[in-house]
């Protein structure tokens, strides 16, 4: 099957193809499946400007990046769209206007090309991402994923059902490390500034709050009112708060995945989303003995196309497609 994945569910429009059938060999082993080619548009550049994603630009700009972006895709590919036998696309959660850009363009290549369309659940899909990178990672495992707008844990079974087990009741960790960088610095995305002014800095300098230490809760915005106050006070240097935070942040979410693993008897845990690319939180979470880490590539971290047509080729077999009635109404 060749199966091409679409994400556009908040600034990145991003495409891949998915080849069921080729093969690759990776140290001693030989592996079926693989991306053949991927693409993407982020708009960081284009939102920092304004400290944060302005919905009605992002979705205006899938509109103008996803055709050319198929395109070039089918080109390095060197296939025509005729050899595309399903699509996957975002459907939920997202910015809506965003979301709609992807779908109809799903939606319409799935009716001229007589394919089914799969409708795919973004946090699955971050999930899928470590698979990609660790090719014998099967469930059962426990899944973090930390992003800008998620800071979830899932149990995964073995038959791919998710459970939710925690989430945050505010802020997503990645927010605040965006928060924390723009009263720094006034920089936005933040997570790579905080990373980078940690390495100087001494992240057992300043004791911040955890929050929900017994409960089966994320909370940071009290985390980050504090940070944001320590910062305005002046009394410790920008290094010192950003290793401190960032330092609290990996041990808030590393013990609680650690708790919850155990209580499950879960021996893997998968972390991924856009925070999970951060290098002290991976070292964190690989210094413990007890659990196997599995991390995606950092590309793998952030939103793509890959990890659609991945978790596409996984939830195929379900049949359940998106409806090519044009009246229909999707659930997004
Ligand atoms: O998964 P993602 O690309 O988009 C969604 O939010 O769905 O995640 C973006 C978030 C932003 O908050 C960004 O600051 C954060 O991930 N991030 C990081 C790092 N790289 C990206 N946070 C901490 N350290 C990083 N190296
Ligand atoms: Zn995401």
């Amino acid at each position: 099957m060749l199966i091409l994945g679409i994400e556009t569910s908040c600034d990145e429009t991003s495409l891949a193809l998915y080849d069921s059938e080729s093969s690759f060999i990776d140290g001693n082993n030989q592996y079926k499946g693989k991306i053949i080619a991927s693409k993407i548009f982020s708009q960081d550049f284009i939102h920092s400007r304004f400290g944060g994603v302005i919905p009605e630009i992002a979705s205006r700009n899938h509109i103008i990046k996803i055709k050319p972006l198929y395109d070039d895709l089918l080109k390095d590919a060197l296939i025509s769209a005729k050899d595309i036998d399903v699509i996957g696309v975002t459907t939920t959660p997202g910015l809506i206007g965003s979301l709609f850009v992807g779908v109809s363009f799903a939606k319409g290549l799935g009716y001229a090309l007589s394919v089914p369309v799969v409708p795919i659940h973004h946090l699955s899909a971050h999930i899928l991402a470590a698979e990609l990178t660790h090719r014998d990672l099967k469930p059962p495992y426990l899944a973090l994923i930390v992003s800008g707008g998620h800071t979830h844990i899932f149990d995964v079974d073995v038959a791919y059902n998710f459970r939710l087990m925690v989430r945050t009741v505010d802020d997503a960790a990645g927010e605040v490390f965006d928060k924390v960088a723009k009263v720094i610095a006034g920089i936005y995305p933040g997570g790579v500034y905080i990373e980078n002014l940690a390495k100087t800095g001494d992240h057992l300098k300043i004791k911040f709050p955890i929050a929900f230490r017994k409960e089966d809760k994320f909370s940071f915005s009290g985390l980050k009112t504090s940070v944001i106050n320590c910062i305005r006070s002046g009394e410790y240097s920008n290094e010192d708060v950003a290793a401190s935070f960032q330092h609290t942040v990996a041990k808030t979410l590393s013990d609680k995945v650690f708790t919850i693993a155990e209580r499950l008897g879960r021996d893997k845990i998968v972390v991924s989303g856009g925070v999970a690319s951060n290098g002290y939180l991976r070292e964190v979470f690989q210094s413990n003995k007890k659990f196997g880490v599995y991390f995606p590539t950092k590309y793998l971290c952030t939103d793509n196309g890959d990890m659609i047509a991945y978790a596409t080729y996984k939830f195929y077999s379900k049949k359940e497609f998106l409806s090519m009635d044009a009246t229909a109404s999707d659930r997004m």
